[in-house]
């Protein structure tokens, strides 16, 4: 039954096919709300007063739905933070409650959870500065 999905899933959306099928955002999904949600939240919304800092001076878990600005970097920054933390997205001694998750997530684990998030990014006009922003990223 599970090989027959597979073969269904390869079949629709193809081997090395740069687009996020199916089953990877079914797979990042859960992934997002074993590990993300209790931070992100449930619906990607963030934590609340998410753009004032704590009362430990630390920053709350942003939204990673369109009000946010994940969507503002990279696949690669989100993939270096989500791998490794703020440490090296911010100024030496940048203090962050956000984890690093290079020994909890493998590498594939760590892009289906952004394919999950990516997902949920369908503004034209979003997307359309995100396309902007990844083209200028690459000169
Ligand atoms: C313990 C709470 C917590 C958990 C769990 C958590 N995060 Fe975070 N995350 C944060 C906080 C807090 C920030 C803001 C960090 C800062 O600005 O210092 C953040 C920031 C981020 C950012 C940067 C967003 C931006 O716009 O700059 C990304 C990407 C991110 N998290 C992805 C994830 C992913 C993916 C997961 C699950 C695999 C996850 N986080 C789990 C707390 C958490």
């Amino acid at each position: 039954m599970r090989l027959a999905a597979l073969a269904v899933a390869v079949l629709l959306f193809g081997c090395g096919d740069p687009q996020p099928g199916a089953a990877q955002l079914a797979r990042g999904g859960k992934l997002y709300a074993q590990h993300c949600a209790a931070c992100h939240g449930a619906k990607l919304e963030g934590q609340p007063n998410w753009r004032q800092p704590l009362p430990n001076g630390r920053m709350p878990a942003p939204p990673h739905d369109e009000s946010g600005h994940t969507w503002h970097h990279t696949d690669a920054v989100l993939f270096g933070i989500t791998k490794h933390g703020m440490a090296g997205y911010a100024p030496p001694g940048y203090q962050s409650d956000m984890p690093g998750f290079a020994g909890t997530l493998s590498d594939e684990e760590i892009r289906a959870v952004l394919a999950f998030i990516a997902s949920h990014w369908k503004t034209k006009a979003l997307l359309e500065a995100r396309a902007e922003m990844i083209r200028n990223a690459k000169r």
